[in-house]
């Protein structure tokens, strides 16, 4: 059915990766580490969390008193930031390459360790001049520039932590995050470039701060140089404030629990409201640099590129945290990967010597229907690693990526993980032998199980819900402001057993390799993207004419899953194309354009249980022309 999910025929050829990958592995052997971490999981994470600057050594590894409200390092003493820009300043490393940033005009700039911290020591003085205090949320809403790493570590560093709103969303997006954190402080730019266009990122903000009764001050970066208003004694141009006397090169970084709030990150789930994802200091820290480290086999000599936003936790975690810890030189691109031309990647991999590139597979579908004369009109001879994140990676896409990218020396690591993971969860090693679309096996520490809804492993090869069996560092201490989603959420289902519910379903194959097939909650992935059907449907709702709203996913080529909907109109409204697309722009100013729907059907029911809620599988059976399966619970 679904597109972009496993082939069934998993019995595929392994791909061995080469033996000189092999050879310089920082992990050389999977098994027997595996079965240690598991068995002696606490002294596992000890001496991970060992390779760490902390201020106090923790008491306590794993807190287990209070399921499933884990805790990690209990007692230590640390801060992200002193381990990813501050203890690298006393070392050769000082000097050292931390990031390569290209506009998508073309213009570049690069930080080396010291440039960063001053940077960041800059504006961190900054935010503590407007009064921003240890423990309060910052919201961030940028574009791909400097600037919002610099905003993210400079929170982080004097122990406020960050909400970073990907700078794709909209208004109502904005505006609900910004109330939900209760955020004083705003931090955006005028805009940015994407497809050769300036957004309008400020003109959002302007508009959602104007639902928005919290903030009191606004402190925008100017990236385009277009008009936009600036309110006076609230808005500053940061330009203006990094040049005062005020902002020297020094200060402090804060010294912080390691349980303490590191950043939320909003995530869709199945209801409307977006859930604030909490981590930590410490336990995220030790997780992310060491999955950086082992999976993608980092390198003092490397040039690591995660092509996604940071304003996602694949950003969070790979482009800012995790490298900066693991001392890497990390590459940053703010615009499209197809402008001015389909080889603008394979320019930059060419001219900045990128040695490990970890995209999507929406991208790379994205990029591989302009034909392989793109690629192969550049060295890519640099490349050593690949990777994938987001969604399953059908085998075609696997299969371009390794041959016309990789040219069949760079083995592909599919990390499977969520935002609430923190980390990387299911990934092969760069001695994994791989199978084209499978995520492989469990990271080191992680139990995972295939299960049926009593918690009974399904059978080899059988579709089942994918479920964690034991805590890990990076996880999600809860949902902010809201414990008792937290568990209802992910822990309910399995409570006896104390499992978490990842919300996908995969099944295990003979080799014990795991396949993810996909969602199983009211949670799409369009180009990798995770959007709620809730709030696509609030967001239709929201529109005058409109009186209900369903909104599922059907497969589609190069986005994996597509958004479509269907409405009912309020009497007396007719549904016509005029009002189709003005529905779509709607969604689109609401929550974002990666939210537009890809079609609107007007109609006059929708399919419901006798309990009143949509029956969205009827819906997609129908679109599909499938089996609408079990109709007992519909509604006559
Ligand atoms: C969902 C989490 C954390 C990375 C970015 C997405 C899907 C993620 C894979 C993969 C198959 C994947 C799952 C998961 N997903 N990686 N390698 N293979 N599916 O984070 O937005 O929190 O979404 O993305 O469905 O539950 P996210």
């Amino acid at each position: 059915m679904k597109k972009t999910s496993a082939p069934a025929n998993s019995n595929s050829e392994f791909y061995k990766p080469p033996k000189s990958i092999i050879r310089r592995a920082n992990v050389k052997e999977y098994e027997n580490l595996y079965t240690y971490s598991n068995e002696h999981r606490e002294d596992f994470w000890a001496e991970q969390a060992n390779n760490l600057k902390w201020f106090k050594k923790w008491k306590t590894v794993l807190d287990n008193s209070n399921p499933p409200f884990y805790k990690w390092f209990t007692g230590g003493k640390i801060n992200i930031v002193y381990n990813a820009i501050d203890r690298h300043l006393k070392t050769w490393r000082r000097n050292k390459v931390a990031f390569i940033w290209e506009g998508e005009p073309g213009d570049v700039r690069t930080f080396s360790y010291h440039a960063l911290n001053r940077e960041v020591s800059k504006f961190a003085n900054i935010l503590k001049s407007m009064g921003v205090q240890k423990g309060e949320i910052v919201t961030i809403y940028m574009p791909q520039i400097p600037e919002l790493a610099i905003s993210m570590l400079a929170c982080a560093k004097i122990g406020a932590a960050h909400s970073v709103v990907y700078g794709g969303f909209s208004v109502e997006a904005l505006a609900e995050r910004i109330a939900d954190a209760g955020s004083r402080v705003l931090l955006t730019a005028d805009g940015g470039y994407r497809r050769g266009k300036a957004t309008n990122l400020k003109e959002i903000a302007n508009e959602a701060m104007k639902r928005s009764p919290t903030i009191e001050v606004c402190i925008t970066v100017k990236r385009t140089g277009q008009d936009v208003y600036m309110e006076s004694d609230r808005d500053f141009w940061y330009h203006d404030l990094i040049s005062l006397p005020i902002t020297n090169n020094k200060c402090e970084t804060e010294v912080m629990d390691a349980e303490d709030m590191l950043f939320i990150l909003y995530t869709s789930g199945t209801t409307g409201r977006p859930k604030g994802v909490v981590h930590t200091h410490g336990g995220y820290s030790v997780y992310t640099a060491t999955t950086h480290r082992m999976v993608f086999d980092i390198k003092e000599e490397d040039r690591w590129w995660c092509a996604a936003d940071p304003g996602w936790i694949t950003g969070h975690s790979y482009i800012i945290y995790a490298p900066l810890i693991n001392g890497a030189t990390v590459m940053m691109y703010e615009g499209a990967p197809n402008h001015p031309y389909p080889n603008r990647w394979w320019h930059m991999i060419e001219k900045y010597g990128i040695s490990i590139l970890y995209t999507s597979p929406t991208a790379i579908r994205g990029l591989m229907r302009f034909g392989d004369a793109w690629p192969n009109r550049h060295d890519l001879s640099s490349l050593r690693l690949l990777g994938s994140v987001g969604e399953p990676i059908n085998p075609e896409a696997w299969r371009w990526y390794h041959e016309v990218i990789g040219k069949r020396k760079c083995p592909i690591m599919d990390t499977w993980w969520q935002t609430e993971t923190g980390g990387f969860m299911i990934t092969p090693l760069p001695i994994t032998p791989l199978k084209p679309g499978s995520a492989t096996k469990p990271f080191f520490g992680i139990e995972v199980g295939v299960v049926d809804d009593a918690g009974n492993e399904v059978k080899t090869g059988e579709e089942g819900k994918l479920v964690i069996k034991s805590p890990w560092p990076g996880m999600a201490r809860t949902i902010y402001k809201d414990p008792d989603r937290y568990i209802e959420v992910y822990w309910k289902d399995y409570e006896k057993m104390g499992w978490y519910k990842a919300g996908d379903s995969a099944r295990i194959d003979e080799d014990g390799y795991i396949w993810i097939i996909g969602r199983i909650d009211d949670v799409i992935k369009v180009s990798g993207y995770r959007l709620g059907t809730a709030e696509i449907e609030s967001a239709l709702v929201s529109h005058p004419d409109i009186a209900e709203a369903a909104a599922i996913a059907l497969p589609h080529d190069l986005k994996g899953n597509a958004i479509h909907t269907f409405v009912i109109t309020r009497a007396g409204v007719s549904g016509d194309k005029t009002l189709e697309q003005e529905l779509k722009k709607h969604v689109s100013h609401e929550l974002g354009p990666i939210a537009r729907p890809e079609s609107v059907a007007f109609v006059e029911s929708l399919p419901k249980t006798r309990s009143g809620k949509i029956m969205r599988r009827v819906l997609r059976a129908r679109a599909l022309g499938e089996d609408e399966g079990d109709l007992t619970t519909l509604e006559e």
